[in-house]
């Protein structure tokens, strides 16, 4: 595809295609007009021979960190007689900032960095081995589905720090593409929205725009049209967190609710992570923002509990451990420097604008979710106090400080670093003046930073709730961490990265060459590396970790 794509480029007389740039850094030219009719034949040639051999054809729309998994699990999935069932056609939108996913998962390279070696295989193996994968960027790939699975993003746009309520859900991507896939569609299609919603959007958003596309194309048959949600983890258990956990679907009618069961039990493994199906899909939208808004909810709820434990002697980490020895207690989870990731900062924004935006109701019933939203988006801003803090005690102002970020991701061993807390460490103490270098394991590119004027979405990078925050451009996350950790004046312990955990106060020191400050975000350290920092003349401080000037007292006990 790429030879033909590039060398009908080379001979055309139109302007300058436009290019896609891998992370990598590889440039791969968008198609162009003429490319689009040879693209559409080859699917339909490659659909025609996997129909001959009994494979339905699934086309997963949105080869983003869900779909390109998902569209590989469903390539994957076999019968009781070990045949594979389903040949999937993965499609993404040409654009210069995606187009590159289709031309890699094509060469059977996965276009996500993962952390699970089984998303790099099961992606090679389907492509290149069992040929039940393609990508493309042609829309008319619907024509040849007999299910959709849509995997776009849906986000929540804040307009705010730490007020959840002046954002609203962007739509424009999930529209876009159920107007795209009702104007192709087979009428006898599945479609299966996985993408999180605000609730509603199922039946007052997208069934509506189906039907209408289906009345302009004299269809007169009701769309098929489902709700799933995705509860995919990034880490080591990626694939497993799709295929080898429980889901919960429905309808907008009968017959979607039955074939959407069907479907998942032919491609997920249900036999042992059985099905909840719920009557509508308001039902199974609520149910994830629900999920997403409660563990939000627990986490927010010991921001409190972690400034009173500061404040008052008090050791958060081990009260913690203490309640949760109570099996009704036992995920309560100390929030570490504020909540990430791609779900929890923005699921129950949706919830709430639905309530108003979808179901028009204009009094406000939502005080917890909100707040709780809040105040996890925020938290991490009391880390630049500590740094701040720490460096006074040791007489030196934070303007002119070297400051070591340990941990740009928003968990424990994964290189995902969208919505990290680490983000907001970084631009606090930045426009204090500090300046700032990284170190993680798990990231090459902290894209937020890097790439402030367009991501995530222009407009809408946290840069703008904060001054002198141009230089973060230039700020590269290091992988070097005994280079990273030299001359620094303090050190942020901001993720449970495995090799943070491992780290020898008398190596860190020797490394670092003088004392430093420690600042602990995670309950990294325990009290016997705390007190040998506290020996080495460092000074020590730490989110919810009230009991460090106890500590101190005793071994500066004369
Ligand atoms: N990433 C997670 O950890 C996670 C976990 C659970 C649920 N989810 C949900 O899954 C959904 C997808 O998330 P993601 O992380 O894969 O997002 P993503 O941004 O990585 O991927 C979305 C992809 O869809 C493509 N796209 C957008 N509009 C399109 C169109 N009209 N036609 C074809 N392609 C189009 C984008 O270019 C992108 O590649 C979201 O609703 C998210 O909330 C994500």
């Amino acid at each position: 595809m790429n030879k033909t794509a590039s060398a009908k480029h080379s001979h055309s007389a139109s302007p300058a295609p436009q290019v896609a740039i891998s992370p990598e850094g590889e440039r791969f030219p968008l198609p162009v007009a003429e490319d689009y009719a040879n693209e559409f034949a080859r699917l339909q040639e490659l659909a025609a021979r996997q129909r001959a051999e009994g494979r339905e054809i699934v086309v997963v729309v949105g080869l983003g960190f869900v779909g390109a998994v998902m569209a590989a699990v469903v390539a994957d999935a076999k019968d009781a007689q070990g045949r594979h069932t389903k040949f999937v056609i993965g499609m993404q939108r040409p654009s210069p900032r995606s187009f590159w996913k289709i031309p890699l998962i094509n060469r059977g390279v996965a276009p996500m960095k993962s952390e699970d070696p089984e998303v790099d295989e099961l992606i090679r193996r389907c492509v290149l081995e069992h040929h039940t994968l393609v990508a493309t960027y042609t829309e008319e790939a619907l024509k040849l589905a007999d299910v959709v699975v849509v995997d776009v993003q849906c986000d929540y746009l804040k307009h705010d720090l730490g007020n959840v309520r002046t954002g609203f859900a962007d739509m424009a991507a999930l529209e876009a593409s159920m107007e795209t896939i009702a104007r192709h569609v087979s009428p006898q299609a599945l479609v299966l929205i996985e993408t999180t919603v605000a609730p509603g959007t199922t039946e007052q958003i997208a069934y509506p725009i189906m039907v209408k596309a289906f009345r302009e194309r004299s269809l007169c048959s009701a769309p098929l049209l489902a709700h799933s949600y995705e509860r995919v983890m990034p880490g080591r258990h990626y694939v497993a967190s799709i295929r080898d956990f429980w889901r919960v679907c429905s309808g907008v009618n009968e017959e979607a609710k039955q074939r959407v069961v069907k479907f998942l039990n032919e491609v997920l493994n249900t036999r042992d992570f059985p099905l909840t199906v719920l009557d509508r899909p308001v039902e199974s939208e609520t149910a994830k923002i629900i999920e997403n808004s409660y563990r939000a909810t627990i986490l927010a709820f010991l921001d409190e509990w972690s400034q009173f434990a500061e404040r008052n002697g008090v050791d958060l980490r081990k009260v913690i451990d203490a309640v949760r020895v109570r099996p009704t207690h036992s995920n309560l989870i100390f929030p570490g420097p504020g909540i990430g990731g791609y779900c929890l900062p923005k699921d129950g924004g949706l919830g709430v604008w639905a309530y108003k935006h979808i179901f028009g109701w204009s009094d406000d019933i939502f005080k917890i979710t909100p707040q709780a939203i809040d105040i996890n988006d925020t938290r991490s801003l009391h880390v630049a106090e500590l740094v701040r803090d720490a460096l006074r005690n040791m007489g030196k102002p934070v303007a002119v400080a070297e400051v070591l970020l340990l941990g740009a991701s928003y968990r424990e061993d994964v290189g995902d670093t969208r919505y990290s807390g680490s983000e907001l460490i970084v631009r606090k103490l930045t426009e204090m003046g500090a300046s700032v270098r990284a170190h993680d394991p798990y990231v090459d590119h902290w894209w937020e930073l890097e790439a402030q004027d367009t991501y995530p979405t222009p407009g809408f990078s946290k840069a703008r709730f904060f001054d002198r925050q141009e230089k973060l451009k230039d700020l590269r996350v290091t992988n070097d961490l005994d280079a990273a950790l030299k001359g620094a004046d303090a050190i942020v312990l901001a993720v449970r990265h495995a090799p943070y955990l491992k780290l020898d106060p008398d190596a860190v020191f020797r490394s670092v060459g003088k004392p430093f400050a420690i600042i602990d975000c995670f309950c990294i350290l325990d009290d016997r590396k705390i007190k040998r920092y506290l020996e080495l003349g460092c000074e020590v401080k730490g989110m919810g970790r009230g009991h460090i000037r106890r500590l101190k007292d005793e071994i500066r006990k004369p």
